[in-house]
């Protein structure tokens, strides 16, 4: 566990899944929470959760990361409330697959503009009061697939290579305020959406990934929270993979 009382971190998509258990991971270090979502019930579900695993204050934020004036919004309404901001995970993302030649225009723009734009609007935003708070920290959630590409994930693919670029741009232009940028690319996880999966499609998974099983929400959010920590105070600009090994 490590030790976030005193600090602020803002997580975007934090209602369900992966940015849930980040949200929990850094309530038990004791930070203060800004959850964002586009789902409110759930979002104000994992609220509850939070103040009982250990943050002092946690509050919804329901704007969408695809919106640029909404981001910078987002951000003050953060600072306000919270006294400063530290901590920034952008880890609100969608995926619609399709074989590249069927590939909708729509589809493609909406899957660039929350994974990427998204990140890139409220890395933005909250680059100055993170400057401000001497010591920020920024963690960018990719997938494994940004880095190898995957059949029927065009713009998914697409969107987490290009934040994975944007987390080492970011690592340099903000180095020398002391914010630091990192990704954490993600292989199978372990979520309603892989364990309806058949079990012939499972097998040829866990044949494709080393330690032979899926991933948890926690080893992600282990993973975060210690980029998030003063831990990882000398790594920036990285990609660490958290795939059991299916992408070295
Ligand atoms: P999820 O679908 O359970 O959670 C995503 C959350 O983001 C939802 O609560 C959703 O309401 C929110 N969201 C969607 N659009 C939004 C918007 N415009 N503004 C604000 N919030 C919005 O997904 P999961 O599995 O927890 O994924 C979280 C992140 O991890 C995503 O970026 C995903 O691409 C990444 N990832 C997931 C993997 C997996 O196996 N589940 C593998 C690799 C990466």
């Amino acid at each position: 566990m490590y030790d976030f009382r005193g600090k602020t971190a803002l997580i975007t998509g934090a209602a369900r899944g992966i940015g849930r258990a980040i949200a929990l991971e850094l309530a038990r270090g004791g930070a203060t929470l800004a959850l964002n979502d586009v789902n409110e019930a759930a979002a104000k579900e994992a609220i509850g959760l939070a103040l009982e695993a250990g943050s002092p204050k946690a509050k919804f934020y329901g704007f969408d990361v695809a919106n640029s004036q909404a981001c910078n919004g987002g951000v003050e309404s953060v600072v306000a409330d919270m006294g400063g901001l530290h901590i920034v995970v952008n880890n609100a993302g969608i995926s619609i697959d399709n074989l590249l030649m069927r590939f909708k225009d729509e589809d493609w723009k909406k899957v660039l503009d929350i994974n990427l734009t998204g990140a890139f609007y409220l890395t933005r935003a909250a680059s100055r009061p993170l400057m401000k708070s001497k010591a920020g920290a920024i963690v960018n959630i990719a997938s494994v697939v940004g880095e190898m590409g995957n059949a029927g994930q065009a713009a998914y693919s697409a969107s987490k290579g290009a934040l994975i670029a944007l987390t080492k741009t970011a690592a340099k232009e903000l180095a020398s305020r002391n914010v630091r940028v990192n990704a954490v690319a993600p292989g199978f996880i372990d979520t309603p959406m892989t364990q309806a999966l058949p079990e012939a499609a499972k097998t040829k998974m866990f044949e494709a990934i080393p330690l032979a099983r899926l991933g948890t929400v926690q080893d992600i959010a282990d993973c975060v929270a210690w980029l998030a920590s003063e831990k990882s105070s000398y790594v920036t600009g990285a990609v660490i993979r958290v795939n059991g090994g299916m992408y070295m």
